[in-house]
């Protein structure tokens, strides 16, 4: 499998965007190797947990750094959990086959999220007058 470069800049930044990944690929693994319901069960909801509380932390230092784009990458995150807190439900629902989809579709969203709105806030924080913000 091709690995992806979805380095942000920060360290501390990075090694949780390797945990969230790692979540999300040894989801995508159970799901394509038919494992029981309770173990993917379980890895949805580290990566639902996870996923929060790596986004708290990101928001946390956007405030501590008077991040200006606070409002806009909060948005994002907000959007981004909630999305996967539908997976959750819908695979708790039953459909393991749209769980598999939305899985495929939501790294997409993540890994966008990563090359983009984190990267922009790391730029940020290694050099608060030389980052360029989208807004
Ligand atoms: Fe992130
Ligand atoms: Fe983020």
């Amino acid at each position: 499998m091709q690995k992806e470069t979805i380095g942000s800049g920060s360290s501390g930044m990075d090694a949780e965007h390797k945990v969230q990944m790692g979540l999300i690929q040894a989801l995508e693994q159970s799901l394509q190797q038919g494992q029981g319901r309770s173990d993917i069960s379980y890895i949805l909801s580290q990566l639902v947990e996870y996923t929060n509380i790596h986004f708290m932390s990101e928001q946390l230092l956007m405030r501590l750094h008077a991040y200006p784009d606070f409002g806009g990458h909060e948005m994002e995150h907000d959007h981004l959990i909630e999305q996967l807190r539908k997976v959750e439900a819908g695979f708790v629902a039953g459909d393991s086959e749209m769980t598999t989809s939305e899985i495929t579709l939501l790294k997409r969203l993540v890994i966008d999220h990563i090359k983009t709105h984190d990267q922009t806030f790391s730029q940020y924080l290694a050099d608060p007058g030389k980052a360029s913000l989208a807004s």
